[in-house]
């Protein structure tokens, strides 16, 4: 599975910070059964590995991937645990080269146009604009489009429930990232319901740039 792939599974790709390592599998659990199958755990915590280990082995039917992978030892680390795929807030020689050596598919973070040529001179086409809100958001992707038309973005960084559909309505766009789905009260409730009526909502988007005519 490519990046490309991993992005038209789903609108949303939820950005997931776990604390507690018990909230893991049914968070997970909560998010496939609201139809948000690509799950986004960002190494943020100390359990961030832990957790992806578990949502691969006990959530067979969630593609777990890692998120915040900043060093280049993430990468390594985050295929040993299970990830399918890697999501990094910006893209640097070293981290490059330990996408190419571990060959985790990798969504890079972006922000300005000299980002985007780097990075599709490494062979990235698909790429996450972030912190997107703060980027410039739908404006700064409606003119990133004419430079590299060819070029798919996940925008995420103030994303939310309320304006996903205008990032989804862009045709650069193939999905959208952000943290409303696994929101941080929800999880210590032990609300799973909650979460599956987000998920179940999130699903319902339908991104405009993910199955280009
Ligand atoms: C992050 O890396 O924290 C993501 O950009 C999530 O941002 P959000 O909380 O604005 O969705």
């Amino acid at each position: 599975m490519n990046v490309l792939d991993v992005m038209r599974i789903g609108p949303v790709i939820p950005v997931i910070v776990i604390e507690d390592l018990a909230h893991a599998v049914p968070l997970a659990k909560a998010l496939v059964a609201g139809g948000v199958r690509v799950l986004e755990v960002t190494l943020r915590s100390p359990v961030a590995l832990e957790a992806i280990r578990a949502i691969a082995r006990e959530a067979p039917d969630a593609i777990v991937g890692a998120g915040t992978l900043t060093r280049p030892e993430d990468f390594a680390n985050a295929l040993a645990a299970g990830a399918r795929f890697g999501v990094s807030p910006g893209l640097t020689p070293s981290l490059i080269d330990a996408a190419r050596q571990t060959g985790l598919p990798l969504l890079p973070g972006v922000m300005t146009p000299s980002d985007v040529i780097a990075a599709r001179l490494a062979g990235f086409q698909q790429l996450k604009l972030f912190p997107a809100q703060q980027a410039g958001g739908i404006g700064m992707l409606r003119a990133l489009a004419g430079p590299f038309p060819a070029v798919m973005f996940c925008p995420t960084g103030g994303v939310s429930a309320d304006n996903a559909p205008d990032f989804l309505a862009l045709s650069n766009v193939a999905c959208v990232g952000g943290s409303w789905l696994a929101p941080k009260a929800a999880m210590e409730m032990g609300d799973w319901n909650a979460v599956t009526e987000l998920a179940k909502q999130a699903s319902r988007l339908t991104p405009r740039g993910a199955n280009p005519a």
